[in-house]
């Protein structure tokens, strides 16, 4: 915009000070004045909007004061700048001025060259102002288009080193991503019951998920002769397996290490490091017992669990939904936490639904 497309409004029931603002700024702005606010609004209500307003603070019917209140309170004009015009030489009529609005005063008598050059500077740091405002919204989209750049490519590879190990295995056909669906199921139940209530505030619900395909990441370093033995293991055999859970752990303790994001790997630990505890402090890696297994642990233990029954493995055929529920109710306080076994008891179509894989689309949002 130019300058002779700014619009000033200038009110002022003095006509000398109208023609005196006239003079001074008539051919570099398209200035319009008015006798009386009466006027200005009916003019600004009809016609149009200015870019500055020019008010003088003693005025008839309306002072200064009052044609402010009501321009602030309407949301259509609160943001026209508004510069006072006054004689008095009081600092009270300023800062009462200023808290109503105002962002400038000129003292009466105006003086042509001295208004020109204030509104001149006015526009000027106007225009710089907008210029600032529009190249920080410019730096926050670059700086979000990064960022979320930067943890699009952090999942892919996350998600990918998931995959790797799925792959290895190949007997576990879309273990992770059931499980995170196990997950989500056994988290809403929790949150809509009210159980573990201030455990479950505390997660981050989708980070808690995604990072769940995590969990047995440390499968990475066990050898494919363990892995995709298509027997029982030998005791030391199962021993070795044993170590995916801390072997996942490391892994993760050393991409949290390099990384600034640790709420997601935090997640992601305590899911590999836990998930083969057991309630009664016979499962693996610390024999932990109880409540000392952190929740995640506890509840991914019931998810990898199911999965494994419902699932043909190289070891064993695959059981029926129901005979995984039963096995899973009869380990109440022995291998699982009890709350959530009968929790898991209360959802368990939910988790038929899904290890049927039939219903995934409609079922899930
Ligand atoms: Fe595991």
């Amino acid at each position: 915009m130019t300058n002779q497309q700014k619009m000033i409004c200038m009110i002022d029931d003095s006509i000398t000070s109208l023609t005196a603002g006239k003079e001074a700024l008539n051919g570099d702005y398209n200035v319009i004045t008015f006798a009386s606010a009466i006027r200005f609004f009916e003019f600004i209500t009809n016609f149009a909007k200015p870019d500055l307003i020019l008010l003088d603070l003693k005025m008839p019917e309306m002072d200064g004061y009052e044609v402010i209140e009501q321009l602030k309170s309407n949301s259509e004009t609160a943001h026209i700048p508004v510069i006072f015009l006054t004689s008095e030489n009081d600092e009270d009529s300023e800062i009462k001025g200023f808290d109503l609005g105002a962002c400038d005063f000129i003292t009466k008598p105006i003086s042509p060259p001295r208004l020109r050059k204030r509104v001149e500077v006015f526009f000027l740091l106007e225009t710089q102002k907008q210029e600032l405002i529009k190249y920080n919204n410019d730096l926050e989209k670059m700086v979000d288009a990064r960022t979320q750049s930067v943890i699009e490519l952090k999942n892919i590879v996350l998600t990918t080193m998931a995959e790797l190990v799925e792959h290895r295995d190949p007997f576990t056909g879309n273990h992770i991503d059931r499980v995170q669906w196990y997950i989500k199921i056994l988290l809403d139940a929790l949150k809509a019951q009210g159980i573990y209530k201030d455990e479950i505030a505390a997660l981050d619900e989708n980070l808690v998920i995604y990072s769940s395909q995590l969990h047995d990441v440390g499968k990475i370093a066990i050898n494919d002769s363990i892995l995709l033995k298509p027997a029982k293991l030998s005791n030391d055999e199962y021993n070795e397996m044993k170590k995916h859970a801390e072997y996942g752990s490391n892994i993760i303790m050393r991409i949290k290490e390099r990384s600034i994001d640790s709420g997601y790997l935090e997640y992601a630990m305590l899911f590999a490091l836990y998930h083969h505890e057991k309630w009664d402090g016979s499962g693996y890696p610390h024999g932990l017992k109880g409540y000392d297994i952190p929740l995640l642990g506890r509840i991914m233990a019931i998810a990898d669990v199911y999965d494994a029954l419902v699932t043909v493995r190289p070891y064993k055929d695959a059981l029926s939904h129901d005979s995984a529920v039963e096995i899973i109710r009869a380990e109440k306080a022995k291998s699982f936490d009890p709350i959530l076994v009968d929790l898991f008891d209360g959802v368990n179509n939910e988790f038929e639904l899904v290890s049927r894989n039939s219903v995934k689309n409609q079922y899930f949002h």
